[in-house]
């Protein structure tokens, strides 16, 4: 892309219509990094002007699709993995139209993802959002999440952040096992429908039990993490179009895992039981016992997936491939927006390179955005009736009335 596409990209006179702002984005698409993918791009951008002029929108080749998808992943600046951008796999299931099938492209999108442990970096493109307004939503921010049973007592069993969401389909008369490690099942909305909620098969869910090379109680912990990051509730945006449900994974960066998800205090907290069984003096911070017990969470969960054979990789790595990155881009002679916060890791920070420099930061087009969680607030509405279908055995079907999704604009881009 151009450095003036990618300004006319973000630049909004006031008195454009939608469908001229549709317009432009498509020009600017079509004329910046989606060249190389249309021969004749003055046609294209006749046709696709006709189109967005008869029906407010257009609908994009899979050409455009795939290169779409690879190049928000590259303008995505808060993803540290961005040297593989071009190897990222582009699933078009446009054609689905039943939450069904949606959930069966998903389950589908899983298993060849993961590809037994051999990642796949891999997005699945379901239907855009209508000119309307009427879009299909994931309601879980990732395929694969763990539920949070909130207690009376303000503790929480599992992932404290998904206990809102584990809550909304307790309401719709989901019924969770109450471990610290249960798959929630997917919540598939289509445009105008109901939200449905179906059971992943649990042979398509890879996971790793966490174990330390050198500490044998580590086992006993009993802590595990599922081997695939799908996020489900970001919106991939390209030429003017947007695709509110086009789930999308890369393999874990370890700190993903080590230092936010088992460690932070608002997620599994995990320290203080680690820092007790290391025989640390939790009394005192000076002891660096949280940092400490920090290391040897990260070092179990690197030896845990390489053990298990599932594709990982370490902060040390991954900061080196980044810089390796900025430098291909800059030889290609394309900006990298990069936001600090997101790229410099939670732990060893100063130990890698990309702590020790500076960053610019702008909003490119194509990219990926969080939207706002789709499921309504408790208080808003009050839900009069609820009906569970169990579909089969390792699948539930779940409809519910009267629980309208929230729409609001979306938040700003987060990759987390
Ligand atoms: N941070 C998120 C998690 O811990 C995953 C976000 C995407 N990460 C990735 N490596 N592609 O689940």
């Amino acid at each position: 892309m151009t450095r003036s596409a990618q300004s006319a990209a973000t630049a909004t006179p006031p008195q454009e219509t939608p469908a001229d702002r549709v317009v432009s984005e498509a020009i600017a698409f079509l004329t910046g990094p989606g060249a190389a993918a249309n021969d004749d791009i003055p046609r294209r951008i006749a046709e696709v002007r006709e189109e967005i002029a008869r029906t407010g929108t257009y609908r994009q080749t899979r050409a455009e699709i795939t290169l779409g998808a690879r190049v928000a992943w590259r303008n995505h600046a808060r993803c540290v993995g961005r040297l593989h951008w071009q190897s990222l796999k582009v699933r078009d299931r446009r054609d689905a139209t039943t939450a069904e099938e949606v959930f069966e492209a998903c389950v589908e999108h899983i298993r060849t993802a993961t590809n037994g442990g051999n990642i796949q970096s891999t997005t699945t493109v379901f239907a855009p959002r209508e000119p309307g307004g009427a879009q299909i939503r994931i309601w879980n921010p990732q395929l694969i999440r763990y539920a949070g049973y909130r207690r009376p007592d303000g503790t929480c069993v599992g992932d404290p952040a998904n206990a809102d969401l584990t809550e909304a389909f307790q309401r719709l008369g989901w019924k969770g096992r109450g471990g610290r490690f249960d798959v929630l099942p997917l919540g598939i909305q289509m445009p105008g429908e109901e939200v449905e909620l179906f059971e992943l098969p649990p042979d398509v869910v890879l996971e790793v039990p966490l174990t330390h090379p050198d500490l044998p109680w580590f086992a006993g912990l009993g802590l595990r993490w599922h081997a695939l990051p799908v996020v489900s509730d970001m919106r991939l945006e390209i030429g003017g179009v947007s695709y509110p449900a086009a789930p999308f994974n890369g393999w874990y960066v370890s700190f993903e895992i080590g230092a936010r998800n088992l460690s932070d205090r608002d997620r599994y907290d995990m320290l203080p039981a680690i820092a007790e069984h290391m025989g640390l003096d939790t009394g005192s911070t000076r002891s660096l016992w949280k940092d400490r017990a920090l290391v040897e969470l990260n070092v179990a969960v690197l030896h845990s997936f390489e053990e298990a054979k599932v594709r990982i990789v370490d902060h040390h790595v991954v900061s080196k491939q980044f810089c390796t990155h900025i430098e291909r881009e800059e030889r290609a002679e394309r900006e990298v927006p990069t936001d600090w916060t997101w790229i410099v890791p939670p732990l060893s920070s100063s130990t890698v390179p990309t702590f020790h420099r500076t960053y610019e930061n702008r909003d490119l087009r194509p990219n990926y955005y969080r939207m706002p969680s789709a499921w309504p607030d408790p208080g808003a509405s009050s839900q009069t009736s609820v009906t569970v279908r169990v579909r089969e055995k390792t699948r539930r079907a779940v409809s519910a009335s009267s629980n309208r999704p929230r729409q609001s604009p979306d938040s700003a881009q987060t990759m987390a």
